[in-house]
């Protein structure tokens, strides 16, 4: 199905208005079929002008990362070369991608995608809210880094998503422990890795990337206690962000901090993490499920665990929610 999309798009954006019959016989389908896939690739974003008597014409290319689109202009050479799978609508990428990495074969680099999750996972065993509009995508790996290492992985994710946005928006973005993506102070994209080992040896990793891009907040507001107020691409440059674009740029990203990761360890990406991070220095306080500490949050460890200094002592945190006081 896919493929024939692929094809349609491909034939009415090189030849100007085609009737039915012509796309129904160079594709070699019905035309009752024609006008099937044409609906579907308006589904799709595709923008397509129809005029009787004349035929069909792509007035407007899609900005939604489908894969053929998305293979056209991705610059990368591990994550979305094997295969990139996208879903109109799916539970959630990650327990797709998950299913997957699983199963075995060719899964380094391969890269799920939905324009909307019914039941989007978050961290600490949270629903993410994920309507139409945003980019929702899990990429698997299989690491070769140590199991240590690994926790770096959502490091590694966050700084992606954070240079792809300021890339893609010219706007601000930064990063707040352990995850989250601000924009104006707010969160506006979340990181989630699942993993599978056995001793110290990683099977594979999947990274879930939620970005909220072109979203009315209205459609994101959980009621949740500590919630970190959260925020769209739209609603903080007032305009929408072009999702392919963004979407190529955040996995190339992956893919470059991934190996300088693999290459030269946590070091570079906990300092790249620091410059990115408005929080260090300043009082905050840490909610866990059972526990609250306060105290300034003094630096990102080596393991990416948060060093908190409280009254009167120093203490690493490996998890919880941040609020800048
Ligand atoms: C967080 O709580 O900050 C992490 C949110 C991660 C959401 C993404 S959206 C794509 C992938 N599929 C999911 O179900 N979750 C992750």
């Amino acid at each position: 199905m896919p493929d024939r999309l692929q094809q349609l798009a491909e034939l009415l954006s090189t030849e100007g208005f085609l009737s039915g019959q012509d796309i129904a016989k160079k594709a070699g389908i019905s035309r009752s079929a024609v006008w099937k896939y044409i609906v579907r690739l308006r589904r799709y974003g595709y923008g397509i002008e129809s005029r009787r008597g004349m035929g069909y014409r792509l007035a407007k290319t899609t900005d939604l990362p489908v894969p053929w689109e998305l293979a056209k202009i991705l610059k990368t050479s591990i994550i979305g070369k094997s295969q990139i799978i996208y879903r109109e609508s799916i539970d959630s990428t990650q327990s797709l991608a998950l299913r997957l990495a699983e199963k075995g074969g060719k899964i380094h680099g391969l890269v799920v995608i939905a324009e909307q999750q019914t039941s989007g996972r978050g961290r600490m065993k949270r629903k993410w809210l994920s309507p139409k509009g945003g980019i929702w995508l899990s990429v698997v790996l299989k690491p070769l880094v140590s199991l240590t290492m690994s926790t770096m992985l959502p490091f590694v994710a966050a700084l992606a998503v954070c240079d792809a946005i300021r890339q893609s928006t010219k706007s601000d973005a930064t990063l707040k422990w352990p995850n989250d993506v601000m924009m104006a102070g707010k969160k506006v994209a979340g990181i989630l890795l699942d993993m599978s080992a056995e001793a110290d040896m990683i099977n594979y990793v999947v990274i879930g990337i939620g970005i909220n891009a072109n979203v009315e907040t209205s459609k994101l507001k959980v009621d949740r206690q500590n919630k970190p107020e959260i925020t769209s691409i739209r609603q903080s440059i007032g305009r929408d962000v072009n999702r392919l674009e963004l979407t190529a740029l955040v996995l190339e990203k992956l893919e470059m901090y991934y190996s300088v990761l693999e290459k030269y360890g946590s070091e570079p990406i906990i300092r790249e993490w620091r410059a990115r991070s408005d929080m260090l220095g300043k009082k905050v306080t840490v909610i866990q499920q059972d526990k609250t500490y306060s105290g300034v949050a003094a630096d990102i460890n080596e393991d990416g665990s948060l060093l908190l200094k409280t009254k009167d002592q120093e203490i690493s945190i490996v998890s919880g929610d941040v609020i800048i006081n």
